[in-house]
Protein backbone atom coordinates (compact mmCIF):
# COMPACT_ATOMS: atom_id res chain seq x y z
CA UNK A 1 0.00 0.00 0.00
CA UNK A 2 1.39 3.35 -0.47
CA UNK A 3 1.65 6.32 2.06
CA UNK A 4 -1.48 8.36 2.50
CA UNK A 5 -0.75 11.92 0.37
CA UNK A 6 2.21 10.04 -1.61
CA UNK A 7 -0.36 8.44 -3.91
CA UNK A 8 -0.21 8.93 -7.65
CA UNK A 9 -1.20 12.40 -8.59
CA UNK A 10 -2.39 13.63 -4.90
CA UNK A 11 -1.70 17.37 -4.69
CA UNK A 12 0.66 18.15 -1.75
CA UNK A 13 -0.62 22.05 -0.78
CA UNK A 14 -3.88 21.87 -2.04
CA UNK A 15 -6.45 20.27 0.39
CA UNK A 16 -8.22 16.76 -0.64
CA UNK A 17 -10.03 14.27 1.54
CA UNK A 18 -8.13 11.56 3.09
CA UNK A 19 -10.54 9.24 0.44
CA UNK A 20 -13.85 9.40 -1.26
CA UNK A 21 -15.70 11.95 -3.23
CA UNK A 22 -15.87 15.72 -2.49
CA UNK A 23 -17.00 18.21 -4.21
CA UNK A 24 -18.14 22.01 -3.50
CA UNK A 25 -16.65 23.67 -0.49
CA UNK A 26 -19.22 24.54 2.22
CA UNK A 27 -19.69 26.97 5.34
CA UNK A 28 -16.46 28.45 5.23
CA UNK A 29 -15.67 30.46 8.25
CA UNK A 30 -12.77 31.94 10.77
CA UNK A 31 -13.92 31.21 14.58
CA UNK A 32 -11.92 31.48 17.69
CA UNK A 33 -8.19 31.03 16.06
CA UNK A 34 -8.87 28.10 13.39
CA UNK A 35 -10.08 28.39 9.45
CA UNK A 36 -12.66 25.45 8.98
CA UNK A 37 -13.27 23.97 5.93
CA UNK A 38 -16.74 22.00 6.02
CA UNK A 39 -17.05 20.26 2.25
CA UNK A 40 -19.95 18.00 0.15
CA UNK A 41 -18.77 14.71 0.85
CA UNK A 42 -19.62 11.64 0.10
CA UNK A 43 -18.99 9.47 3.07
CA UNK A 44 -19.69 5.55 1.13
CA UNK A 45 -17.50 6.20 -2.38
CA UNK A 46 -15.68 7.98 -4.21
CA UNK A 47 -18.18 9.57 -6.78
CA UNK A 48 -21.05 11.83 -5.69
CA UNK A 49 -23.87 10.84 -3.54
CA UNK A 50 -25.23 10.63 0.25
CA UNK A 51 -24.12 14.17 0.28
CA UNK A 52 -22.74 15.20 3.73
CA UNK A 53 -20.47 18.01 5.20
CA UNK A 54 -16.87 16.56 5.57
CA UNK A 55 -14.69 18.69 8.11
CA UNK A 56 -11.11 19.97 8.04
CA UNK A 57 -9.44 22.78 10.18
CA UNK A 58 -6.47 24.44 9.86
CA UNK A 59 -4.56 27.63 11.39
CA UNK A 60 -2.96 29.07 8.31
CA UNK A 61 -5.67 28.02 5.09
CA UNK A 62 -3.11 25.78 4.07
CA UNK A 63 -2.14 22.99 6.44
CA UNK A 64 -5.71 20.73 7.32
CA UNK A 65 -6.58 18.71 10.10
CA UNK A 66 -9.05 16.39 8.88
CA UNK A 67 -12.10 15.99 11.24
CA UNK A 68 -15.13 13.25 11.57
CA UNK A 69 -17.63 13.80 9.16
CA UNK A 70 -19.95 17.21 10.59
CA UNK A 71 -23.29 16.78 9.15
CA UNK A 72 -24.67 13.87 8.04
CA UNK A 73 -26.98 12.69 5.41
CA UNK A 74 -30.16 11.08 7.31
CA UNK A 75 -33.03 8.86 7.11
CA UNK A 76 -37.29 10.07 7.94
CA UNK A 77 -37.86 6.70 9.92
CA UNK A 78 -41.60 6.98 9.23
CA UNK A 79 -41.70 8.36 5.96
CA UNK A 80 -38.43 6.60 5.19
CA UNK A 81 -37.18 9.72 3.03
CA UNK A 82 -33.83 10.73 3.10
CA UNK A 83 -32.28 14.31 3.28
CA UNK A 84 -28.94 15.03 1.97
CA UNK A 85 -26.65 18.10 3.47
CA UNK A 86 -26.61 20.26 0.18
CA UNK A 87 -24.37 23.28 0.13
CA UNK A 88 -24.30 26.12 2.12
CA UNK A 89 -22.52 28.23 4.67
CA UNK A 90 -21.30 28.76 8.26
CA UNK A 91 -21.70 31.98 10.81
CA UNK A 92 -19.83 32.22 13.72
CA UNK A 93 -23.22 33.65 15.93
CA UNK A 94 -21.12 35.71 18.14
CA UNK A 95 -23.78 37.11 20.48
CA UNK A 96 -26.00 34.19 20.63
CA UNK A 97 -28.85 35.73 17.95
CA UNK A 98 -30.20 32.06 17.49
CA UNK A 99 -30.46 31.68 21.32
CA UNK A 100 -28.51 28.63 20.44
CA UNK A 101 -26.06 28.72 22.90
CA UNK A 102 -25.26 29.20 26.38
CA UNK A 103 -25.96 32.51 27.89
CA UNK A 104 -23.63 35.10 26.72
CA UNK A 105 -21.35 32.94 24.53
CA UNK A 106 -22.00 31.91 20.67
CA UNK A 107 -21.09 29.20 18.52
CA UNK A 108 -21.19 28.17 15.18
CA UNK A 109 -24.62 27.88 13.27
CA UNK A 110 -24.26 26.53 9.75
CA UNK A 111 -26.95 27.06 7.26
CA UNK A 112 -27.41 24.48 4.58
CA UNK A 113 -29.93 23.20 1.81
CA UNK A 114 -31.60 19.94 3.23
CA UNK A 115 -32.14 18.07 -0.14
CA UNK A 116 -35.10 15.61 0.37
CA UNK A 117 -35.13 12.70 -1.74
CA UNK A 118 -37.69 9.40 -1.71
CA UNK A 119 -36.07 6.18 -3.43
CA UNK A 120 -34.02 8.08 -5.46
CA UNK A 121 -36.33 10.77 -6.78
CA UNK A 122 -35.85 14.49 -5.93
CA UNK A 123 -38.80 15.99 -3.94
CA UNK A 124 -37.85 19.53 -2.98
CA UNK A 125 -34.60 21.57 -1.53
CA UNK A 126 -34.78 23.93 1.56
CA UNK A 127 -32.81 25.47 3.71
CA UNK A 128 -31.88 24.57 7.05
CA UNK A 129 -29.70 24.97 9.78
CA UNK A 130 -27.86 23.06 12.82
CA UNK A 131 -25.61 24.80 15.98
CA UNK A 132 -22.18 23.72 17.26
CA UNK A 133 -21.38 24.36 20.61
CA UNK A 134 -17.70 22.47 20.52
CA UNK A 135 -15.80 24.52 17.51
CA UNK A 136 -17.31 22.88 14.99
CA UNK A 137 -16.85 19.31 16.14
CA UNK A 138 -20.56 17.89 16.35
CA UNK A 139 -23.52 20.23 15.26
CA UNK A 140 -27.01 19.20 16.26
CA UNK A 141 -29.76 20.09 13.58
CA UNK A 142 -32.54 22.39 14.55
CA UNK A 143 -35.79 20.88 15.47
CA UNK A 144 -37.91 23.16 13.77
CA UNK A 145 -35.87 22.89 10.29
CA UNK A 146 -36.44 23.71 8.07
CA UNK A 147 -36.32 27.29 8.30
CA UNK A 148 -36.85 28.75 4.76
CA UNK A 149 -39.50 26.61 2.01
CA UNK A 150 -40.45 28.29 -0.87
CA UNK A 151 -42.19 24.74 -1.60
CA UNK A 152 -39.95 24.78 -4.71
CA UNK A 153 -37.86 21.86 -6.16
CA UNK A 154 -35.01 23.88 -7.01
CA UNK A 155 -34.00 25.88 -4.25
CA UNK A 156 -30.53 25.80 -2.78
CA UNK A 157 -26.91 27.22 -1.68
CA UNK A 158 -27.38 29.64 0.89
CA UNK A 159 -24.89 31.78 1.91
CA UNK A 160 -25.64 34.35 5.10
CA UNK A 161 -23.08 37.33 6.04
CA UNK A 162 -23.88 39.61 8.76
CA UNK A 163 -25.16 42.79 7.67
CA UNK A 164 -23.65 45.47 10.30
CA UNK A 165 -25.41 48.27 9.82
CA UNK A 166 -28.82 46.88 10.12
CA UNK A 167 -27.82 44.23 12.79
CA UNK A 168 -29.36 41.36 10.82
CA UNK A 169 -27.92 38.39 9.00
CA UNK A 170 -28.78 38.24 4.98
CA UNK A 171 -28.88 35.06 3.48
CA UNK A 172 -28.19 34.66 -0.72
CA UNK A 173 -29.58 31.68 -2.16
CA UNK A 174 -30.77 30.62 -5.78
CA UNK A 175 -33.20 29.25 -7.61
CA UNK A 176 -30.73 27.68 -10.15
CA UNK A 177 -33.52 27.23 -13.10
CA UNK A 178 -34.55 30.69 -12.80
CA UNK A 179 -31.16 32.53 -13.04
CA UNK A 180 -31.89 34.28 -10.11
CA UNK A 181 -30.73 34.92 -6.56
CA UNK A 182 -32.56 35.82 -3.63
CA UNK A 183 -31.87 38.04 -0.56
CA UNK A 184 -33.46 37.17 2.72
CA UNK A 185 -32.71 38.78 6.25
CA UNK A 186 -33.16 37.60 9.47
CA UNK A 187 -32.27 38.51 13.20
CA UNK A 188 -32.00 35.08 14.97
CA UNK A 189 -31.21 32.56 11.81
CA UNK A 190 -34.70 31.11 12.17
CA UNK A 191 -36.83 33.70 10.60
CA UNK A 192 -36.43 34.50 7.34
CA UNK A 193 -38.07 37.13 4.88
CA UNK A 194 -37.54 37.96 1.05
CA UNK A 195 -35.79 41.10 0.33
CA UNK A 196 -34.96 40.89 -3.16
CA UNK A 197 -34.54 38.84 -5.91
CA UNK A 198 -31.74 39.16 -8.59
CA UNK A 199 -31.19 37.93 -12.33
CA UNK A 200 -31.10 36.94 -14.90
CA UNK A 201 -28.31 38.84 -16.27
CA UNK A 202 -25.07 38.05 -17.81
CA UNK A 203 -24.43 34.20 -18.42
CA UNK A 204 -27.77 31.67 -18.37
CA UNK A 205 -26.13 29.40 -20.37
CA UNK A 206 -26.64 27.03 -16.81
CA UNK A 207 -28.56 26.83 -13.97
CA UNK A 208 -26.97 29.25 -11.32
CA UNK A 209 -25.85 27.94 -7.84
CA UNK A 210 -23.51 28.40 -5.03
CA UNK A 211 -23.95 32.37 -4.92
CA UNK A 212 -22.07 34.56 -2.88
CA UNK A 213 -22.45 38.70 -2.35
CA UNK A 214 -19.60 39.85 -0.27
CA UNK A 215 -17.29 43.04 0.13
CA UNK A 216 -14.05 43.18 -1.69
CA UNK A 217 -11.30 45.74 -0.49
CA UNK A 218 -10.13 48.23 -3.56
CA UNK A 219 -6.68 46.89 -4.46
CA UNK A 220 -5.17 50.25 -3.81
CA UNK A 221 -6.65 51.40 -0.79
CA UNK A 222 -7.80 48.53 1.06
CA UNK A 223 -10.50 50.51 3.15
CA UNK A 224 -12.77 51.03 0.53
CA UNK A 225 -14.91 48.21 -0.42
CA UNK A 226 -17.43 47.28 -3.25
CA UNK A 227 -20.18 44.06 -3.23
CA UNK A 228 -19.03 41.57 -5.54
CA UNK A 229 -21.72 38.80 -6.26
CA UNK A 230 -20.53 35.48 -7.39
CA UNK A 231 -22.68 33.12 -9.25
CA UNK A 232 -21.45 29.34 -10.07
CA UNK A 233 -23.01 28.47 -13.38
CA UNK A 234 -21.48 28.39 -17.18
CA UNK A 235 -18.07 28.68 -18.58
CA UNK A 236 -16.47 31.19 -20.54
CA UNK A 237 -15.78 28.61 -23.60
CA UNK A 238 -19.67 27.31 -23.51
CA UNK A 239 -22.11 25.42 -21.35
CA UNK A 240 -20.40 21.98 -21.87
CA UNK A 241 -18.29 22.76 -18.96
CA UNK A 242 -19.59 24.50 -15.78
CA UNK A 243 -17.49 27.42 -14.57
CA UNK A 244 -18.08 31.03 -12.28
CA UNK A 245 -19.26 34.69 -13.51
CA UNK A 246 -18.92 37.77 -11.07
CA UNK A 247 -21.01 40.55 -10.48
CA UNK A 248 -19.40 44.34 -9.24
CA UNK A 249 -22.21 46.00 -7.40
CA UNK A 250 -23.49 47.76 -4.86
CA UNK A 251 -25.82 46.55 -1.71
CA UNK A 252 -28.09 48.81 0.52
CA UNK A 253 -29.30 45.99 2.99
CA UNK A 254 -32.28 44.78 0.69
CA UNK A 255 -31.18 44.89 -2.89
CA UNK A 256 -27.93 44.39 -4.99
CA UNK A 257 -27.64 46.75 -7.74
CA UNK A 258 -24.87 45.78 -10.67
CA UNK A 259 -22.89 48.85 -11.46
CA UNK A 260 -22.89 49.02 -15.86
CA UNK A 261 -25.24 45.91 -16.33
CA UNK A 262 -24.58 45.97 -20.07
CA UNK A 263 -20.76 44.48 -19.31
CA UNK A 264 -21.58 40.98 -18.16
CA UNK A 265 -20.76 38.38 -17.82
CA UNK A 266 -17.62 38.49 -16.47
CA UNK A 267 -15.90 35.62 -15.14
CA UNK A 268 -13.90 34.62 -12.42
CA UNK A 269 -11.62 31.74 -13.59
CA UNK A 270 -11.32 30.62 -17.23
CA UNK A 271 -9.82 27.47 -16.40
CA UNK A 272 -11.84 24.03 -16.53
CA UNK A 273 -11.56 23.29 -12.92
CA UNK A 274 -12.68 26.37 -10.42
CA UNK A 275 -16.31 26.10 -9.50
CA UNK A 276 -18.50 26.54 -6.35
CA UNK A 277 -16.38 28.93 -4.96
CA UNK A 278 -17.36 30.95 -1.92
CA UNK A 279 -15.50 33.57 0.77
CA UNK A 280 -14.81 32.69 4.48
CA UNK A 281 -17.15 34.65 7.14
CA UNK A 282 -15.76 36.14 10.39
CA UNK A 283 -11.97 36.44 8.80
CA UNK A 284 -10.55 39.06 11.21
CA UNK A 285 -11.49 42.49 10.73
CA UNK A 286 -7.98 43.55 11.20
CA UNK A 287 -6.70 41.55 8.22
CA UNK A 288 -9.47 42.83 5.86
CA UNK A 289 -9.31 40.71 3.77
CA UNK A 290 -11.67 38.50 1.40
CA UNK A 291 -10.63 35.03 0.79
CA UNK A 292 -12.48 32.96 -1.17
CA UNK A 293 -12.13 28.41 -1.63
CA UNK A 294 -13.05 26.68 -4.68
CA UNK A 295 -13.30 23.39 -5.89
CA UNK A 296 -11.22 21.70 -8.23
CA UNK A 297 -12.99 19.95 -10.47
CA UNK A 298 -15.33 20.07 -13.09
CA UNK A 299 -19.53 18.22 -13.39
CA UNK A 300 -18.58 17.69 -17.27
CA UNK A 301 -15.91 14.71 -16.31
CA UNK A 302 -15.20 15.04 -12.55
CA UNK A 303 -16.88 11.75 -11.54
CA UNK A 304 -14.36 10.26 -14.28
CA UNK A 305 -10.84 11.73 -12.94
CA UNK A 306 -8.33 8.77 -12.22
CA UNK A 307 -7.43 9.56 -8.63
CA UNK A 308 -7.72 7.25 -5.67
CA UNK A 309 -8.36 6.52 -3.18
CA UNK A 310 -9.74 10.56 -3.01
CA UNK A 311 -11.43 11.88 -5.92
CA UNK A 312 -11.69 15.51 -6.31
CA UNK A 313 -9.63 18.36 -4.26
CA UNK A 314 -10.14 22.54 -3.45
CA UNK A 315 -8.48 24.90 -5.25
CA UNK A 316 -5.75 27.45 -3.80
CA UNK A 317 -7.58 29.66 -0.90
CA UNK A 318 -7.30 33.19 -2.79
CA UNK A 319 -7.24 37.05 -1.12
CA UNK A 320 -9.77 38.74 -3.79
CA UNK A 321 -9.06 42.49 -4.69
CA UNK A 322 -11.00 45.09 -7.21
CA UNK A 323 -8.82 46.63 -9.26
CA UNK A 324 -9.92 49.72 -11.63
CA UNK A 325 -9.04 49.21 -15.65
CA UNK A 326 -10.90 50.58 -18.25
CA UNK A 327 -13.59 49.33 -18.65
CA UNK A 328 -14.49 49.25 -15.31
CA UNK A 329 -13.62 47.59 -11.77
CA UNK A 330 -12.26 43.68 -12.25
CA UNK A 331 -11.25 41.47 -9.73
CA UNK A 332 -8.04 40.46 -9.07
CA UNK A 333 -6.93 37.29 -7.33
CA UNK A 334 -3.89 35.97 -5.49
CA UNK A 335 -3.05 33.14 -3.51
CA UNK A 336 -3.41 33.77 0.23
CA UNK A 337 -0.12 35.26 1.15
CA UNK A 338 0.12 32.56 3.87
CA UNK A 339 1.30 30.35 0.72
CA UNK A 340 4.99 32.17 0.82
CA UNK A 341 5.80 30.12 3.69
CA UNK A 342 6.02 27.13 1.92
CA UNK A 343 8.31 28.26 -0.59
CA UNK A 344 11.06 25.94 -0.45
CA UNK A 345 14.51 25.80 -2.43
CA UNK A 346 14.84 27.67 -5.85
CA UNK A 347 15.45 25.65 -8.86
CA UNK A 348 18.22 26.66 -10.99
CA UNK A 349 17.63 26.25 -15.13
CA UNK A 350 19.57 23.35 -16.73
CA UNK A 351 21.77 24.57 -19.67
CA UNK A 352 20.47 21.61 -21.66
CA UNK A 353 17.12 23.66 -20.98
CA UNK A 354 15.44 21.34 -20.21
CA UNK A 355 15.39 21.61 -16.04
CA UNK A 356 13.80 18.62 -14.05
CA UNK A 357 10.96 19.81 -11.78
CA UNK A 358 9.62 18.70 -8.45
CA UNK A 359 5.56 17.62 -8.66
CA UNK A 360 5.22 20.85 -6.13
CA UNK A 361 6.60 23.26 -7.94
CA UNK A 362 6.17 27.54 -7.99
CA UNK A 363 7.56 29.09 -11.68
CA UNK A 364 7.23 32.83 -11.87
CA UNK A 365 7.44 33.60 -15.79
CA UNK A 366 8.24 36.86 -16.79
CA UNK A 367 8.39 38.02 -20.83
CA UNK A 368 10.56 41.45 -20.79
CA UNK A 369 10.33 42.06 -24.16
CA UNK A 370 11.45 40.38 -28.03
CA UNK A 371 9.42 39.52 -31.43
CA UNK A 372 8.07 36.17 -31.02
CA UNK A 373 4.84 35.84 -31.36
CA UNK A 374 3.68 33.62 -29.11
CA UNK A 375 5.88 32.56 -25.81
CA UNK A 376 5.84 30.09 -22.92
CA UNK A 377 6.52 26.92 -21.00
CA UNK A 378 6.02 23.54 -21.73
CA UNK A 379 5.66 20.85 -18.89
CA UNK A 380 6.98 17.41 -20.14
CA UNK A 381 5.95 14.61 -18.74
CA UNK A 382 6.60 12.03 -21.44
CA UNK A 383 7.23 11.12 -24.47
CA UNK A 384 5.15 13.30 -26.68
CA UNK A 385 3.56 14.01 -23.12
CA UNK A 386 3.19 17.95 -22.28
CA UNK A 387 1.26 20.38 -20.99
CA UNK A 388 1.87 23.98 -23.00
CA UNK A 389 1.45 27.19 -20.99
CA UNK A 390 2.05 30.26 -22.87
CA UNK A 391 0.92 33.79 -24.47
CA UNK A 392 -0.73 33.82 -28.03
CA UNK A 393 0.02 37.83 -29.01
CA UNK A 394 -1.67 37.92 -32.17
CA UNK A 395 -4.81 36.58 -30.42
CA UNK A 396 -4.28 38.29 -27.00
CA UNK A 397 -4.92 34.85 -25.21
CA UNK A 398 -2.90 32.86 -22.21
CA UNK A 399 -3.57 29.71 -22.76
CA UNK A 400 -3.18 26.12 -21.07
CA UNK A 401 -3.17 23.08 -23.66
CA UNK A 402 -3.74 20.23 -22.19
CA UNK A 403 -5.22 18.27 -24.62
CA UNK A 404 -1.69 15.87 -24.23
CA UNK A 405 -0.82 16.32 -20.89
CA UNK A 406 -0.99 12.44 -20.08
CA UNK A 407 -3.93 10.59 -19.02
CA UNK A 408 -6.85 12.01 -21.19
CA UNK A 409 -8.81 9.32 -22.36
CA UNK A 410 -10.80 9.04 -18.72
CA UNK A 411 -13.64 11.18 -20.41
CA UNK A 412 -14.05 12.75 -23.65
CA UNK A 413 -14.51 15.88 -22.49
CA UNK A 414 -11.46 16.37 -20.68
CA UNK A 415 -8.89 17.29 -23.15
CA UNK A 416 -9.07 21.03 -23.68
CA UNK A 417 -7.12 24.15 -24.21
CA UNK A 418 -8.41 27.13 -21.88
CA UNK A 419 -8.03 30.78 -23.14
CA UNK A 420 -7.94 34.03 -20.96
CA UNK A 421 -7.70 37.75 -22.72
CA UNK A 422 -4.56 39.30 -21.24
CA UNK A 423 -2.26 41.99 -23.15
CA UNK A 424 1.33 42.96 -22.35
CA UNK A 425 2.13 45.56 -19.84
CA UNK A 426 4.85 47.83 -20.92
CA UNK A 427 5.92 45.33 -23.09
CA UNK A 428 6.13 42.79 -19.91
CA UNK A 429 3.58 39.72 -19.39
CA UNK A 430 3.86 37.72 -16.21
CA UNK A 431 2.48 34.43 -15.41
CA UNK A 432 3.01 33.00 -11.57
CA UNK A 433 2.59 29.33 -12.38
CA UNK A 434 1.76 26.67 -9.36
CA UNK A 435 2.34 23.44 -10.19
CA UNK A 436 0.77 20.50 -7.51
CA UNK A 437 1.04 17.36 -9.04
CA UNK A 438 -2.67 17.14 -10.68
CA UNK A 439 -3.39 20.72 -10.23
CA UNK A 440 -2.52 23.77 -11.99
CA UNK A 441 -3.14 27.13 -11.33
CA UNK A 442 -1.93 29.81 -13.38
CA UNK A 443 -1.93 33.63 -12.62
CA UNK A 444 -1.75 36.19 -15.17
CA UNK A 445 -0.33 39.74 -14.93
CA UNK A 446 -0.46 39.68 -11.00
CA UNK A 447 -3.90 38.16 -10.69
CA UNK A 448 -5.87 40.04 -13.20
CA UNK A 449 -7.17 36.63 -14.69
CA UNK A 450 -6.17 33.02 -13.78
CA UNK A 451 -6.32 29.83 -15.45
CA UNK A 452 -7.25 26.63 -13.07
CA UNK A 453 -6.77 23.11 -14.16
CA UNK A 454 -6.14 19.74 -13.71
CA UNK A 455 -4.10 17.52 -15.43
CA UNK A 456 -2.90 13.66 -15.47
CA UNK A 457 0.76 13.19 -16.24
CA UNK A 458 2.31 9.69 -16.30
CA UNK A 459 5.95 10.55 -15.21
CA UNK A 460 8.43 13.38 -13.42
CA UNK A 461 7.94 16.99 -14.81
CA UNK A 462 10.48 18.53 -16.90
CA UNK A 463 10.53 22.38 -17.40
CA UNK A 464 11.22 24.02 -20.87
CA UNK A 465 11.09 27.39 -22.45
CA UNK A 466 9.51 28.28 -25.81
CA UNK A 467 8.97 30.68 -28.41
CA UNK A 468 7.63 30.42 -31.99
CA UNK A 469 7.97 33.66 -34.62
CA UNK A 470 10.64 35.71 -33.30
CA UNK A 471 13.32 36.24 -29.94
CA UNK A 472 11.86 36.26 -26.38
CA UNK A 473 13.32 37.60 -23.62
CA UNK A 474 12.30 36.48 -20.29
CA UNK A 475 13.08 36.18 -16.55
CA UNK A 476 12.66 32.10 -14.52
CA UNK A 477 12.25 31.69 -11.18
CA UNK A 478 11.56 28.62 -9.66
CA UNK A 479 11.00 26.91 -6.22
CA UNK A 480 10.16 23.96 -4.79
CA UNK A 481 7.05 24.20 -2.98
CA UNK A 482 6.67 22.23 0.64
CA UNK A 483 4.14 19.46 1.14
CA UNK A 484 1.67 20.42 3.85
CA UNK A 485 1.34 16.95 4.53
CA UNK A 486 2.95 15.03 6.99
C1 LIG B 1 -22.86 22.57 -6.94
C2 LIG B 1 -23.98 21.75 -6.35
C3 LIG B 1 -24.82 22.60 -5.42
C4 LIG B 1 -25.43 21.57 -4.51
C5 LIG B 1 -24.31 20.58 -4.37
C6 LIG B 1 -24.76 19.15 -4.19
O1 LIG B 1 -21.76 21.86 -7.33
O2 LIG B 1 -24.76 21.19 -7.40
O3 LIG B 1 -25.76 23.41 -6.08
O4 LIG B 1 -25.83 22.11 -3.28
O5 LIG B 1 -23.53 20.67 -5.54
O6 LIG B 1 -23.70 18.29 -3.92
Amino acid sequence: SVKRYAENYRPQFHFSPDHNWTNDPNGLVYYQGEYHLFYQYNPYGDRWGHMSWGHAVSKDLLHWEHMPVAIEEYVDKTSGDSTMIFSGSAVADLTNTSGFFPKDSGGLVAIYTSHIHRRGQQLTQHQSIAHSSDRGRTFTRYENNPVLDIKLKDFRDPKVFWYAPEKKWVMTVVIPNRYQAQFYESKNLKDWKLLSTFGPLGDTAKIWECPDLMQVPDASDPSKKKWVLLISNSHPQGPTYVGMQYFVGNFDGKKFTPENPKQYPLYLDHGKDFYAAVSFSNVPEQDGRTIILGWANNWAYGQHIPTAPWRSAMTLPRELYLVKTASGLRLQQHPVRELATLRGDSVAMQASGETPIGKATEVEYVFTGGTATSFGITLATGANEQTRIGYDKTKGEVFVDRTASGNVSFDPAFPSIERAPASLKNGVLKLHVYIDHSIVEVYINDGDQVITDQIFPSSNYALKLWSEGGDAKTDLQIWDVKSVWP
